[in-house]
């Protein structure tokens, strides 16, 4: 994603971003200031870095693990088990690495305001797709298997997600973007918007980390893998990379490094 490019005068205003490697505007007030980097900026920049890297090997590592270890994905085969890989692939992808990045486009994109909201809105709307098409396969293994649909807690869990995801991304959009609200409105629902927005972050956390223990579960149960077996090990970590990226994640959305700056100013 690219990164802010700003001028002094731009990150004086508000909306300065880690991603300019330099202090927050708050923290450039002192003498020191025209030294530039100050440690919570550079701790900023590297949080914001680490969260890319992490997002970058969750997403290889569930494509490289449905590919490796489960046989590869399909849309239509009479393996439908390969059917079924492409339901954690794009959920990963979807729903926890791009929901990620789109939650911190007002951080890490540069340019007018406007533009920002695009960026999020657009990355959320990708989000959404794949989220909604990762999920028809699940539900296309179970038909074509002919097992039930809907009756364990990760599939509620993901439904709760997903509704609750897509009815976030249409009041957003009209009231943020098109036709778009009052500014009261606007004012109003902010805070709402974005606690909603972590508040289904968190839901699609759950549901990834419930689907990856299910999965693993059924091929224990099933003897397919062992307990202490690589894959067994391999999705363990898998999981727990996403434990890692959750709060890294919201921490930084919080915009935590730009209120210690003001408490420091104090
Ligand atoms: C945000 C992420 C996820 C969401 C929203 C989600 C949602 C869903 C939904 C709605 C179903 C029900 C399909 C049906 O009943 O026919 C389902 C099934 C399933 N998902 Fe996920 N899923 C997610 C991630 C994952 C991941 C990462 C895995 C790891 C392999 C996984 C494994 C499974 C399994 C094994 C099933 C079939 C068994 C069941 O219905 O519980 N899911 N998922
Ligand atoms: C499911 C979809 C969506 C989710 C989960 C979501 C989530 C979030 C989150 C977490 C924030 C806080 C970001 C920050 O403070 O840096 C935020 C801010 C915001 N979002 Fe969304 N959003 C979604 C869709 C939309 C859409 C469609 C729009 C339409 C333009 C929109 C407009 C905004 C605006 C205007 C802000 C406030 C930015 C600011 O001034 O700080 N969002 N959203």
């Amino acid at each position: 994603m690219a990164s802010s490019r700003s001028t002094p005068q731009h990150r004086l205003s508000s909306s300065w971003s880690p991603s300019d490697g330099l202090a927050p505007p708050s923290l450039m007030r002192g003498g020191h200031k025209q030294r530039g980097r100050r440690p919570a900026a550079s701790a900023a920049a590297l949080h914001m870095g680490f969260i890319h890297l992490l997002c970058c090997a969750a997403a290889l590592g569930v494509l490289y693990w449905c590919v490796s270890f489960r046989g590869g994905l399909a849309w239509n085969a009479s393996n439908k088990d390969l059917i079924f890989n492409v339901h954690p692939v794009l959920m990963v992808a979807g729903f926890i690495v791009i929901y990620s990045e789109a939650n911190l486009a007002y951080k890490m994109v540069g340019g007018t305001k406007s533009y920002k909201k695009l960026v999020h809105l657009v990355l959320q709307g990708a989000a959404l797709v794949l989220g909604c098409i990762g999920v028809i396969a699940a539900f296309k293994f179970h038909n074509e298997k002919g097992i039930d649909n809907l009756y364990s807690l990760h599939s509620w869990l993901g439904m709760l997600t997903i509704v609750a995801f897509a009815v976030q991304w249409l009041v957003g959009f009209i009231v943020f973007w098109y036709p778009g609200g009052a500014s009261y409105t606007r004012a109003r629902m902010q805070p709402w918007h974005v606690f909603l927005g972590l508040f289904i972050y968190g839901l699609a956390l759950t549901s990834a980390e419930t689907g990856l223990l299910e999965k693993l579960t059924f091929l224990q149960s099933a003897k397919l893998i062992s307990r202490f077996g690589t894959e067994a090990m391999f999705v363990n970590a898998l999981g727990l990379s996403l434990v890692v990226i959750g709060p890294l994640v919201i921490w930084a959305t919080l915009d935590h490094e730009v209120r210690v700056a003001q408490l420091i100013d104090k």
